[in-house]
């Protein structure tokens, strides 16, 4: 990487750590009215919370293995450090309000997490800058994850869940915007190979550790069902935006992806 491009990584993360230090810090114990968890909520919205909660929980894997392959850059290590502990943060708001709610115990949470924890996440992509990309698309993702499960929490009365998940869903908008504006570092130094990579990472890009937690595909099954997420979603609302902001398009893309019909129609659609 050239030193031009790691300066303007290190300003990135600068910008974005004064920002969340100046306007976006908050306490898990003081900034939810934990009180306002409603133990009537669907079961199906805390299967959601406990799913999502487990995505969350491989947070040592996600900080470990980004850290080993970005420690040479200041600007990205740096910024994982701190993204790794903003990401706890998530994973204990998820398990607080299933234990609020009186929708698990802490025991059925005990014997769950170690469930999940008992696999490995391993890094999908193997470059940084594939990384960045795929990191890009799926923290897009996991904030709309988290506002479509929030407009459920408001339907549904749960003061708790819908203030904890504004506040998740404000980091991982941060994280998001992050990773965008590395992307577009990485398109001003090498346009021809950020985009092959690109669409390497929309061929084979799939949400994280899916494959990993128990049940998944039942607990897929209940995300889609609620309209919190779904392919459709995932290329209507993450896709396509994100290539727009990032000055691309379908079309270039598509020259690219003739060797993969699976996504060619995706942005043909
Ligand atoms: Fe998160
Ligand atoms: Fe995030």
């Amino acid at each position: 990487m050239s030193a031009e491009l790691e300066n303007r990584f290190f300003e990135l993360y600068q910008e974005f750590f004064n920002r969340a230090e100046a306007e976006r810090r908050w306490n898990v114990q003081k900034d939810i009215p934990w009180d306002k968890a409603n133990p009537k909520v669907q079961d199906e919205i805390a299967l959601i919370v406990e799913s999502f909660m487990a995505v969350e929980l491989y947070l040592p894997d996600y900080t470990s293995k980004i850290l080993e392959l970005v420690r040479k850059s200041r600007g990205r290590a740096w910024f994982q450090a701190n993204w790794g502990y903003e990401e706890s943060k998530h994973s204990l708001v998820l398990e607080q309000w299933l234990l609020a709610s009186g929708k698990r115990s802490k025991k059925e949470l005990d014997v769950f997490i170690d469930q999940v924890l008992a696999h490995e996440w391993t890094l999908p992509f193997q470059t940084p800058r594939q990384m960045m990309i795929y990191t890009t698309f799926q923290e897009l993702s996991t904030g709309l994850n988290y506002r479509n499960l929030r407009r459920r929490a408001i339907e549904q009365g749960d003061a708790a869940l819908a203030a904890g998940l504004s506040l998740v869903a404000r980091d991982e908008s941060a994280h998001y915007q992050f990773f965008q504006d590395g992307v577009k570092l990485y398109l001003k130094e090498d346009r021809d190979g950020t985009l092959e990579d690109i669409r390497l990472v929309l061929e084979q890009f799939r949400m994280p550790a899916h494959d990993l937690i128990p049940d998944w595909e039942h607990r897929g099954e209940v995300i889609v069902g609620q309209k919190i997420f779904s392919d459709r979603i995932f290329f209507k609302d993450i896709m396509r935006p994100i290539l727009t902001v990032l000055g691309t398009n379908r079309q270039e893309l598509k020259e690219l992806s003739k060797s993969s019909p699976d996504l060619a129609t995706a942005l043909e659609s």
